[in-house]
């Protein structure tokens, strides 16, 4: 197998404590070694002066829609717009035609991104048979065929009585349940007791009040195991946007106000929020450039979401930023990777504080609305490697 030398950038590994200037050896797809001045014999070589070098970033919330919508995204665009942006590693929802419903859908998924995908992929199952909210899924079944964690994502599971129901039954697996949680604030404060009662492990995703992450702190300190996620959007942008774009700024749940971002972006710098991630969610050009009431929601985030991360919060230091990002929704899921460890995966993504315009037109995903267009972004992918295989390099550094 080949072997990859990283050679004079700043390591950071959040899940090892390290942070320093050394060279990075990956061999066998693995981790083989980290030291100073290490010998280049028989390996590529990536010259990283002036970058950093963290363990690959993996996307716990990404719409790939594959199978069922290929005029949206496919497995191999999304994960090509995933390794463009930095991830070595996305989870991907159920809300495909058919759903992740099925152990066998969960297959196909599985089969086509070992043929066709850039990166990892980890199919997320659904709850409830057809997202339909009725009748739980088959959690077992699911799990073992490898889903990673269960979601209805993009409808939230209206009936307690069948979420409670679903739980209880899916309690003894590792995979989490993630819950769309719209009316925002209700929804989170019903999912947290229920979280408590059945003592499921549970995920939020896409926060975005000021309300939801009060209410995450406080049962949090009832005791209750729940970790949550924030957008790039939703740290970035306010409602205003909509006047401004239409459409293209419709998203669920929608774009708050000043004080809900701000909220938000405290709630990242202190620890309430777990993990980044861009709810990447692909839409034609004709869904998404129409009136905000038949626009469909949600925005193409794979490729700006790195920068617009380190934008929205120039403060957070870049041992907690690397940790939003690898480590620990690696820990949420369950799944391989978020440290550099030696015997560790050979996931890395090598970026750089530089600044960019964002420009929808180059971008590999199919999806070319977002509302960062034209934006200055201050933080860029310079490569990513996947098992050891280099996926994506910037252009400066082509061989
Ligand atoms: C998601 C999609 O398009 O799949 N859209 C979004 O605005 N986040 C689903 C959803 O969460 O509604």
């Amino acid at each position: 197998m080949s072997s990859v030398l990283i050679k004079g950038g700043r390591i950071v590994d959040p899940a090892s404590s390290l942070d320093a200037v050394l060279d990075l050896r990956l061999r066998d797809g693995a981790v083989a070694e980290i030291g100073a001045g290490l010998d280049a014999a028989g390996d590529e070589v990536l010259d990283a002066a002036g970058t950093i070098v963290a363990p690959g970033f993996i996307d716990m919330h990404v719409h790939l829609r594959d199978p069922g919508f290929p005029e949206k995204e496919t497995i191999a665009t999304g994960t090509a717009a995933a390794v463009r942006g930095g991830f070595t590693s996305v989870a991907c929802m159920p809300n495909t035609n058919p759903p992740l419903d099925d152990p066998r859908v969960i297959a196909a998924v599985l089969r086509d991104a070992r043929a066709l995908g850039s990166c990892h992929v980890y199919p997320i199952g659904a709850i409830t048979r057809g997202r339909r909210g009725r009748h739980p899924c088959d959690f077992e079944a699911l799990a073992k065929a490898g889903a990673v964690a269960f979601s209805d994502d993009g409808d939230t599971v209206d009936d307690v009585r069948v979420l409670r129901d679903a739980a209880m039954r899916a309690a003894n697996l590792r995979a989490p349940f993630i819950s769309h949680c719209e009316p925002e604030n209700e929804i989170v404060a019903r999912d947290l007791r229920v979280a408590a009662e059945t003592q499921k492990a549970w995920h939020l995703a896409h926060l975005s009040t000021a309300a939801a992450v009060d209410l995450v702190r406080e049962a949090r300190e009832r005791g209750v195991r729940v970790t949550c996620e924030a957008t790039p959007h939703h740290l970035t942008f306010t409602n205003a946007l909509l006047a401004e774009r239409g459409g293209v700024a419709r998203v669920n749940p929608p774009l708050r106000d000043e004080r809900d971002v701000a909220a938000l972006r405290a709630a990242v710098l202190d620890g309430t929020i777990d993990a980044f991630a861009s709810d990447h969610a692909p839409h034609t050009r004709e869904e998404k450039e129409v009136d905000v009431a038949r626009a469909a929601p949600g925005f193409s985030g794979l490729e700006v979401a790195v920068g617009a991360y380190a934008a929205a919060l120039p403060e957070l230091s870049l041992p907690r930023f690397v940790a939003l990002l690898s480590a620990n929704p690696a820990r949420i899921l369950g799944i391989p990777g978020g440290t550099l460890a030696i015997g560790a995966p050979a996931d890395v993504t090598i970026f750089a504080d530089r600044g960019w315009t964002v420009d929808p037109a180059t971008f590999l995903s199919k999806g070319k609305c977002t509302p960062f267009a034209g934006k200055v972004l201050s933080r860029a992918i310079v490569a990513t490697i996947v098992a050891g295989i280099v996926r994506y390099r910037a252009r400066e550094l082509a061989a």
